[in-house]
């Protein structure tokens, strides 16, 4: 393993601002005894910068029993929209007047906002009791009652006092030289995949703020669907997400229709009478085009609603202005939430898988691989199941297949959706732990080199048998969906994109081969291991892999990379912001 003893930032960056931010606004919350939000805290997120191992799983809940606890802290939460200036201590004592509180934070989008979780739902009542609908001299206003709320100053000079002012948490990934700082001065190629992770994955209040933001959205669709819920589902939830991410939701209407047994006891049955339509694909369409509908006229802070109904998968597409989230809406999409649970499965069972994952996502999208625009490029999600595809190709498999997964089920764990078997194990603690204990480093290097050498003409990647297997058709990457069988999850993907993947792929692994063997000085300030490999193409940066090289490399080679290096060392460091990395999910 590549190892700098110098880590001279390693105490000071910023994961460790971050928790201590945490901290301090956890410390400040005021404790509310029997209820479950004190349990949920950062359960989604297995401790920080972890090593190896499959220690942390036991200490894990069940994906639905944190998806359920979530739900109800969201329930007893409101945003509410402050004046900069407002003094923490008073805001914080007006609220208590309706109840006590449980937790808040503070954080700046378009102005600032503030996130407040009563310790009961009635809370909420009162608080809405005593808000009133603003009017306005020029425009008219559409009186809807939500949990969005604005706060005014009737007196804004006596609010003011310099030591109570709001502290507000930081909602977006660090600057790209901020993070090559803290790679540079890592320890281990293995220390800068955690620190990565560390600095990329959700926060607490991040996660936080996406449930409040479903419920919110929930409420709006109850308004037609009483009884409806509104679940987040990939990377908001899947362990796999970074700040910045976009925000999946899905509107399951499957708890509407619940037949209650009790109540339905005697000779009769009573049923709703309904208007049907020809298809399931046409009710969603419906709905979800009333939904879109109402999120435009009425849905406050919702703005740029767009209905993309022809697609696969129908969706709405909208912002939500005040948590900043780009939201996809969709409904009937069950089998999307059951492969969030899968990948929060893989992500819970060893600590290498998230940091792995989040390496590979950031390199990706370092070099335009991915984008937030859809296309012919790769997906997150593709590349999430290639990682967890090379960990079940590892000797010892690091991760189990989806079939052990699926033989070790409890007939409780049964679950068949649309007709796909979806059935796999989800208590953690029953799942074997691994003997493998190959460092991050060596798995990033033969991630690389896997995939820089993978049969792409005639394989298929498949999770569900953790073999590779003939493709059975003539998509350039073919990546089985793991439930919908039939289905390529990497459709899209043109062949120069693979192309474009699989000779970055090899450059990476050539350049990771290289620090083993010349570890630059941690002095020279060039980038090293992980950073290396995140700097983006440059007028400099030709594919290595284009050269047909052997080993050892040409000294022109050599000498091209310590141009590249040296070049980009002294771009970031010189003129900030000139060369960045997209720290955009
Ligand atoms: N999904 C799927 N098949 C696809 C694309 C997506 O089943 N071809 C499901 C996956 O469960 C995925 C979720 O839809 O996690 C959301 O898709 P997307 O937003 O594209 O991926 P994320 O995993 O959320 O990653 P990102 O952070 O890029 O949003
Ligand atoms: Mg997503």
């Amino acid at each position: 393993m590549a190892a700098r003893g110098v880590g001279r930032l390693t105490c000071l960056p910023l994961c460790s601002q971050r928790s201590s931010r945490v901290l301090r606004s956890i410390s400040r919350h005021l404790s509310c005894p029997g209820t479950v939000a004190a349990k949920v805290r950062n359960e989604e997120q297995p401790p920080r910068g972890a090593k190896t191992g499959f220690e942390d799983r036991t200490l894990k809940k069940r994906f639905s029993e944190v998806q359920k606890e979530r739900r109800e802290q969201a329930q007893r939460t409101v945003l509410i929209h402050c004046p900069n200036n407002i003094n923490e201590k008073k805001f914080l004592k007006y609220l208590s007047q309706h109840g006590p509180i449980n937790n808040h934070f503070f954080y700046e989008s378009i102005g600032l906002y503030a996130v407040v979780e009563f310790c009961q739902k009635d809370s909420i009542n009162s608080l809405q009791n005593g808000t009133h609908t603003p009017s306005l001299s020029t425009e008219a206003t559409i009186p809807f009652k939500s949990r969005f709320l604005n706060l005014k100053l009737k007196n804004p000079s006596n609010q003011i006092s310099e030591q109570s002012f709001a502290h507000t948490n930081n909602q977006f990934p660090p600057s790209s030289k901020k993070l090559f700082e803290l790679l540079n001065y890592a320890e281990s190629i293995d220390d800068q995949l955690n620190i990565l992770l560390t600095t990329f994955q959700l926060t607490e209040e991040n996660i936080r703020l996406r449930h409040l933001t479903c419920s919110l959205i929930e409420d709006i669709a109850a308004a037609y669907f009483p009884g409806c819920v509104i679940w987040p589902f990939g990377s908001s939830v899947n362990t796999f997400g970074k700040l910045g991410c976009d925000l999946d939701m899905f509107l399951d209407l499957d708890e509407v229709g619940k037949l209650n047994v009790h109540k339905n006891a005697g000779n009769f049955l009573m049923e709703f009478q309904v208007k049907n339509v020809p298809s399931e694909r046409i009710a969603t369409q419906k709905i979800l085009s009333v939904i879109g509908e109402c999120l435009d006229n009425f849905g406050p802070g919702c703005v740029g609603v767009q209905k993309i109904l022809n697609a696969r998968c129908p969706l709405v597409r909208f912002s939500h202005q005040a948590s900043g989230f780009q939201c996809d809406l969709t409904a009937n999409n069950s089998i999307a939430l059951k492969s969030s649970e899968l990948l929060y499965i893989y992500g819970s069972l060893d600590s290498r898988v998230r940091a792995l994952v989040f390496s590979v996502r950031c390199w990706a999208r370092a070099h335009s691989l991915t984008s937030s625009i859809p296309g012919a490029w790769i997906t997150n999600f593709s590349l999430t199941v290639m990682v967890i595809f090379f960990l079940q190709r590892r000797s010892p498999p690091i991760l189990p297949t989806l079939d052990s997964l699926k033989s070790l089920a409890d007939a409780e764990d049964r679950c068949i959706l649309e007709g796909n078997n979806c059935t796999f194990i989800r208590d953690l603690k029953k799942i074997k732990p691994s003997g493998n204990t190959e460092t991050l480093e060596l798995l990033l290097k033969e991630f690389f080199e896997y995939y820089g050498n993978f049969a792409f003409n005639k394989n298929s990647i498949n999770i569900r048998q953790g073999k590779e297997q003939n493709k059975p058709d003539s998509s350039p990457l073919y990546i089985q969906n793991p439930f919908e069988t039939s289905l390529n999850i990497s459709k899209n993907v043109s062949p120069n994109q693979l192309q474009k993947f699989v000779e970055l792929a090899r450059d990476s692994a050539w350049i990771l081969e290289q620090e083993e063997k010349n570890q630059p000085s941690p002095s020279s300030r060039q980038p090293w291991g992980l950073a290396a490999l995140l700097l983006p193409p440059g007028p400099h940066h030709t594919s290595l892999s284009r050269k047909k090289r052997k080993k050892p490399m040409s000294e022109k080679v050599k000498g091209l990379l310590a141009t590249i290096k040296s070049n980009s060392a002294d771009s970031f460091a010189a003129t900030p912001g000139k060369r960045t990395v997209s720290t955009k999910a």
